[in-house]
Parts: structure tokens; C-alpha cells; sequence
């Protein structure tokens, strides 16, 4: 790699995955986020993006299904999703084509598919009495959670979990493993 590698963090929630990632990659000079984009206005990322002094801003869907949102992402080379909840539209993934990383609370291909996202997918996991969950780490395409995936790891579901117990263990999972993964998707195909 030549030329320092640009990511822009796409998140809707919290973004405690956004900032592991930040962190992860600050004072490296191959590989940094240069933005953090978030579809809703008060989601809890936009404030760690202040803090973590990387410029943020908000979009609309009709922004976002727009031709013109690629102006967002001049000097770009990967997206990442982190928490991220609505699909990509196509000219989005055409502009970057294997370079759309998500990440997806359970091991799919079960528990995915629209609506499942956080809580969501903890609750049915549960409900449905698996004895094990996890992440899965994968490129995007037009279908939600349906792209190549580049890692996933397990965790147990203990008679008793709660969704937030659930929780907790899927994000250790989560920051554990995303930075790494990203950084060695990036280093092999850059
Ligand atoms: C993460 O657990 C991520 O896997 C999940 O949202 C959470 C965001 O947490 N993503 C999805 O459900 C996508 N379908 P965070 O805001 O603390 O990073």
C-alpha cells in the first residue's frame, strides 16, 4: 500500500463499534477513517465522532439514493458499516465493488435479512432456544446480509440470557475482531 487507505464509517446507533475502530486505526499511516455518515440526526456515533475529532455528518434516504451522495465519499476507498440499517443502494455498491464491509450480529446466513438488526436479531436468537450466536463479517451487495463473508466467531447462549446479556457478548465478539478483519481484507486487496 502506497497511499493511506481512506475508510468513512457508516453507523445509525450508538457507534461503539465506529469508535473501537477509529481507535484501532489512530496514528496509523496506511490505513484511516476520514468520516463518520449516519442516516439519523441524534444517533450517539455523531457525538464519539466529535470527540474523536473526525468530521461527521447526517443524510436523508432521498440523499442517500441519490447520485450525488458519492460527493460524500470523494477520496474514499472502503465503506464500513457499523451498525449501519438500511440497504445500499445499488449505484453505492457499483461506485465500490468489494469494498462495502459490514457487520452482522449472529451467524449467518441465519438472522439476517431486513428488520433484523441488534435487539432484533438477540431476541430471536433466544427465542428460537440456539445454543450458540455470534458475528459475521462480510462484504455487501444488494441483498441484505447475503455477501461473501470474511469472518465469523462464536459465542454461547446460556439457558437464561437475556437480549442484553446477548448483547454484550456479540460486541466483545465485535470488538475483538472488526479492526483486524478490516485491516487484513484491506491489506490483501489493496
Ligand atoms: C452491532 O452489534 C452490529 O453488529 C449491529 O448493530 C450493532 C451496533 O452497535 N448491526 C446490525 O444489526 C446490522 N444488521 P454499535 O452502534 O455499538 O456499534
Amino acid at each position: 500500500m502506497n497511499k493511506t487507505v481512506n475508510l468513512a464509517i457508516l453507523a445509525s446507533g450508538s457507534g461503539s463499534n465506529a469508535e473501537n475502530i477509529v481507535r484501532y486505526f489512530e496514528g496509523d499511516p496506511r490505513i484511516m477513517v476520514n468520516a463518520i455518515l449516519s442516516n439519523k440526526q441524534n444517533a450517539f456515533v455523531l457525538e464519539r465522532a466529535k470527540k474523536l475529532n473526525i468530521p461527521s455528518s447526517t443524510f436523508n434516504k432521498d440523499e442517500f439514493n441519490e447520485a450525488s451522495f458519492i460527493k460524500k465519499l470523494e477520496n474514499i476507498d472502503y465503506i464500513i458499516l457499523a451498525g449501519f440499517l438500511w440497504l445500499i443502494p445499488k449505484h453505492i455498491i457499483n461506485s465500490f465493488p468489494n469494498r462495502i464491509i459490514n457487520i452482522h450480529p449472529a451467524l449467518l446466513p441465519k438472522y439476517g435479512g431486513k428488520g433484523m438488526y441488534g435487539d432484533n436479531v438477540h431476541k430471536a436468537v433466544i427465542e428460537a432456544g440456539e445454543k450458540e450466536s455470534g458475528i459475521t463479517i462480510h462484504l455487501v451487495n444488494e441483498e441484505y446480509d447475503k455477501g461473501k463473508v470474511l469472518h465469523q466467531s462464536k459465542c454461547s447462549v446460556e439457558s437464561g440470557d437475556t437480549p442484553e446479556d446477548l448483547a454484550k457478548k456479540i460486541h466483545e465478539l465485535e470488538h475483538r475482531h472488526f479492526p483486524r478483519v478490516i485491516e487484513e481484507y484491506i491489506q490483501s486487496h489493496h
